[in-house]
């Protein structure tokens, strides 16, 4: 299948491409390499630098490659960030995405798989977190793709579109090849990694005065092979459901403590520690029920041990030192 997929040189992106190729299809790649790596690139990848509301570029494309559907994944992602741009975060997750696809619309292209998050919950009403909670999100990065949806949801009524939103929770872990680097980054695991590799630190854990067992934050981390899957198999289950948003998580939380704990095991390294204040716009809580992707899309994590994330993640760091510098 020829499919489009923008943001594909990203880190979520990159190990779609990889599956995608393994599985014979056709990668039309689009980046726009804001975040995005010129490294991840597979060789042999057909490549796009360019805005996905570039229209002309677009109509090139579309008449050009034909995709028969669209994974999104290109997206400003930092919750901290969007807190004190959110211009940014409306313009990239809802404004230039609207483009992308009013231009699917024009060419008749009726299958799209877009990269929500977990972040739309806000603070969870109960954990696990189920599909039907309601949407509050707390920072505008997760209102914006909560917005995403929404438009999806009036697009399939309005143009037929087929659509599934994957509301990642923690994506974490790296294949052989591709793996987490973000500038700057500001995810837990890398930065544990990175500390425990440079012997720089401290790592800092934001806040251990929250209402779990051990003080620190609890988060759902799942392999980035995992997630991946996930987006080929909802493409294939396009065909036979309408739509609908599906959490993409392992269903069990690990705090901020633990994973630290376990980084130190993996690693062998001494990982120097301060404790700080919390960061603003972290729920205390969050952990997927996933029983909705298990039962309709057959989603099933292969990949769920915490030990195999993190050990992913750190033969990654320790072949790539510097990422994709
Ligand atoms: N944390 C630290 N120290 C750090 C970095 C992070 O203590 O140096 C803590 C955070 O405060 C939080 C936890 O580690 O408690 C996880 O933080 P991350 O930044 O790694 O990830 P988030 O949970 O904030 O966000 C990620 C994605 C979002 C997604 C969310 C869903 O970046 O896009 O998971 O759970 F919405």
């Amino acid at each position: 299948m020829n499919i489009l997929v923008t943001g594909f040189a990203g880190y979520i992106g990159s190990v779609v491409c990889e599956l995608l190729i393994e599985q014979g299809h056709n990668i039309i790649g689009l980046d726009n390499f804001s975040n995005g790596h010129q490294k991840a690139i597979i060789p042999g990848t057909v490549t796009y630098d360019t805005h996905v509301n570039d229209t002309d570029q677009l109509d090139s494309i579309f008449s050009k490659h034909e995709p028969e559907a669209v994974i999104h994944l290109a997206a400003k992602s930092l919750v901290g960030e969007s807190v004190t741009n959110p211009f940014t975060y409306y313009e990239a997750n809802v404004v230039e995405s609207l483009s992308l696809l009013q231009k699917m619309t024009e060419y008749g292209v009726k299958k799209i798989v877009f990269s929500s998050s977990a972040s739309v919950y806000g603070e969870p009403e109960k954990t696990p977190i189920t599909e039907e909670q309601d949407s509050n999100p707390v920072n505008p990065y997760g209102e914006t793709k909560r917005v995403f949806e929404e438009i999806l949801k009036w697009y399939q009524q309005a143009h037929g579109l087929r659509y599934i939103a994957l509301r990642y929770f923690n994506a974490a872990g790296a294949t052989s090849q591709f793996g987490e680097h973000h500038t700057p980054e500001t995810h837990l695991i890398p930065i544990i990694l990175d500390v425990a590799l440079k012997q720089d630190g401290p790592m800092r854990i934001f806040g251990s005065d929250y209402e779990t067992p051990d003080g620190t934050c609890i988060r759902d981390y799942v392999h980035v092979i995992d997630i991946a899957n996930a987006h080929i198999g909802a493409l294939r289950f396009l065909d036979n459901i309408p739509g609908g948003t599906y959490n993409i998580g392992n269903g069990i939380g690990f705090s901020n403590k633990e994973i630290y704990e376990t980084a130190k095991q993996i690693t062998g390294r001494d990982i120097p520690l301060e404790i700080t204040a919390r960061r603003d716009g972290d729920p205390a809580i969050l952990v997927a029920s996933n029983d909705k992707a298990r039962a309709e899309l057959s989603w099933i994590a292969e990949h769920s041990e915490l030990a195999e994330i993190i050990q992913s993640a750190w033969d990654w760091k320790q072949k790539f030192p510097h990422g994709y510098e």
